[in-house]
């Protein structure tokens, strides 16, 4: 949906095909940190009024080790900050702007497929009540998640994936009760893992890690806040107000990527080329630099014929993609409990967050990268 608001800017017209309804995509829960240069495009966009009157800036985060806090200002060490508002509000926001506009966006499509992506006319076909359709298109953008059929299209003898799976997931809470805390809470504990989020003043957003295939309906409510303020800083466990849970799910973590980003007139952006875990708070803001390129591109393209950017779009949204994966890396290995973990890895995990709790240089580079690298 962004891609299509910054294609219509530029006069390119273009068409979303989306395969699920409007109200499914508007109830999903999801990511709720987004960076600087994300909340800045929105604004440019015109698209951040709503933001700016309900999100929340944070300057700056709260690490814990076993139970032992210490914080990360982000606007005294980079001047950048990051804004908590919600994925599913952005995804609201550009739906009511681009159904504003008129602009076109099918729903509900099913068989969804990609066919000439490297020669002749490319199209797509997809069934829409029964209905069989297609649509013609210079360019394919494949904007489908990870389960998505685009990154199919790209053959196996030349699609290169670089893959870690990591050994536990997150059961995530969502609460209608008042954040534990003003800023978010990222805890590491030889329990494992966890994280105090949240939406807004009354809706709070709660992680633990888990084991990674664990059945979030066989944990009750009063076991996950048990096991939560187990792992959090006291003063935050015992302020902590809980309640019933409104949702709650299990997501597993893992890295990934997918290369190359484009493949004949089919150029990939977001999930559909690349996953990371959500300890870093990157993959919404992923996606959204990858469409930032790759309208640029098209801009270009239709501007004054040159076909350069294009070509580029790959390796230059990988090279961010790459530091994008290699900071949830780090912040996942550096805030979990590995249980296959020897003696050493776990000297190295203490050293790793006693050098970021003493070190400006340390705390630096994180704000750095969490309040998101240029784009
Ligand atoms: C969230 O609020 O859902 C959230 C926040 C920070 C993360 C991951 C998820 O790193």
């Amino acid at each position: 949906m962004l891609l299509s608001h910054l294609l219509w800017r530029a006069g390119i017209e273009n068409v979303v095909i989306e395969q699920r309804s409007r109200e499914y995509v508007e109830a999903r829960v999801r990511a709720g940190v987004i960076e600087q240069g994300t909340s800045d495009l929105l604004r440019s966009l015109g698209l951040g009024s709503r933001m700016d009157r309900e999100g929340f800036v944070h300057e700056g985060v709260t690490i814990s080790n076993n139970r032992s806090p210490f914080r990360v200002d982000f606007k005294h060490l980079v001047d950048r900050v990051v804004m908590v508002y919600g994925q599913t509000e952005i995804q609201k926001d550009l739906y009511d702007s681009g159904v504003g506009a008129g602009w076109p966006i099918v729903f509900e499509a099913e068989d969804v497929q990609l066919h000439a992506v490297t020669e002749g006319q490319p199209f797509v076909s997809y069934n829409v009540g029964g209905e069989a359709a297609t649509i013609e298109a210079d360019y394919l953008a494949g904007c489908d998640g990870f389960h998505g059929v685009s990154r199919h299209a790209i053959p196996s003898d030349v699609k290169r994936e670089y893959e870690r799976l990591y050994p536990f997931g997150w059961m995530g809470v969502l609460s209608e009760t008042p954040p534990v805390s003003h800023e978010l809470i990222y805890s590491r504990h030889p329990r494992g893992f966890a994280l105090c989020s949240m939406r807004n003043p009354m809706l709070s957003r709660y992680y633990i890690q888990c084991v990674a295939d664990t059945d979030a309906a066989s944990w009750t409510d009063q076991q996950f806040w048990d096991e939560l303020r187990r792992r959090i800083p006291d003063e935050a466990a015992s302020s902590m107000v809980i309640g019933p849970s409104i949702e709650k799910s299990v997501t597993p973590l893992r890295s990934y990527v997918a290369e190359p980003m484009q493949w004949g007139n089919l150029y990939l952006a977001g999930d559909a080329a690349h996953i990371v875990p959500p300890t870093g708070a990157k993959g919404l803001n992923l996606a959204f630099s990858d469409v930032y390129y790759l309208a640029e591109a098209l801009s270009q393209r239709y501007s004054n014929g040159s076909t350069t950017a294009l070509e580029d779009y790959g390796a230059k949204a990988l090279r961010r993609v790459w530091k994008a994966v290699r900071f949830s890396w780090w912040m996942t290995t550096m805030l979990h409990t590995f249980h296959d973990a020897g003696d050493f890895e776990h000297r190295m995990q203490e050293t790793e967050l006693d050098y970021l709790a003493g070190s400006v240089a340390a705390q630096t580079a994180m704000a750095e990268n969490y309040t998101g690298l240029p784009f």
